[in-house]
């Protein structure tokens, strides 16, 4: 053997040691999470597709830099080179004729920070940042508390003897 094959030979060996030593056990309870129970190797129904959010309610934002959940239905709404049907009622200029909330200035932004005449390429893609919501309960508990509900609780405590 060419001792230059000697580290290829190595990977490989220790490669099989671990393919070996994985051993999952088979009734092991699955995490309960998405997947409703059952074990890890048990083969469970998906959960149905939920329904998306569609009650045109603005949610309230948890920070000031949180991209807005979107409260409206957009299936079969087309981003692409073609075109960006987000913006046909988002911009700067349709906003006034749709009522929808103006895309900020930030979306105007180059990495720069420069402000630019039209969208900026970066911002182009809406479903990178904002999604909408399904109508399910949380999979997980969550203690997430906002800021002003923690400002409150200290204001609270400052007033107290
Ligand atoms: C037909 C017009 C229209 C189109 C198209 C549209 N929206 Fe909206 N959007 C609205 C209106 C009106 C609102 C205000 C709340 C409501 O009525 O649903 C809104 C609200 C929002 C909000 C919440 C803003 C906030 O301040 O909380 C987001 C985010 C949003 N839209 C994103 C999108 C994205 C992303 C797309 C494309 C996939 C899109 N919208 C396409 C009309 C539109
Ligand atoms: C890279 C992430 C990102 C992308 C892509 C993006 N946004 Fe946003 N958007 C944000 C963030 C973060 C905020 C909240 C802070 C701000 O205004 O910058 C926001 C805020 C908004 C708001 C509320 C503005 C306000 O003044 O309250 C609307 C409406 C919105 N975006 C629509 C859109 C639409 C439509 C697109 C696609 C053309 C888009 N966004 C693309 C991150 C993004």
């Amino acid at each position: 053997m060419p001792f230059r094959m000697l580290p290829l030979f190595l990977l490989a060996a220790i490669g099989l040691a671990l393919a070996a030593e994985v051993d999952y056990p088979l009734d092991a309870p699955g995490p309960d999470g998405r997947r409703p129970g059952g074990t890890l190797t048990q083969s469970m129904p998906a959960p149905a597709i939920a329904n998306d959010e569609n009650r045109d309610i603005k949610r309230e934002r948890n920070y000031p830099d949180q991209p807005p959940t979107i409260p409206h239905a957009i299936r079969g709404y087309q981003i692409d080179m073609n075109g960006n049907k987000c913006l046909a009622c988002h911009s700067r200029a349709n906003s006034a004729k749709s009522q929808a909330t103006a895309i900020s200035i930030t979306h105007y932004m180059d990495r720069d920070g420069q402000a630019l005449a039209a969208v900026s390429p970066r911002r182009y893609f809406c479903n990178q940042c904002h999604v909408v919501q399904k109508e399910v309960q949380p999979l997980v508990g969550n203690s997430f508390e906002t800021i002003d509900k923690i400002l409150q609780d200290d204001a609270n405590a400052a007033r107290k003897p």
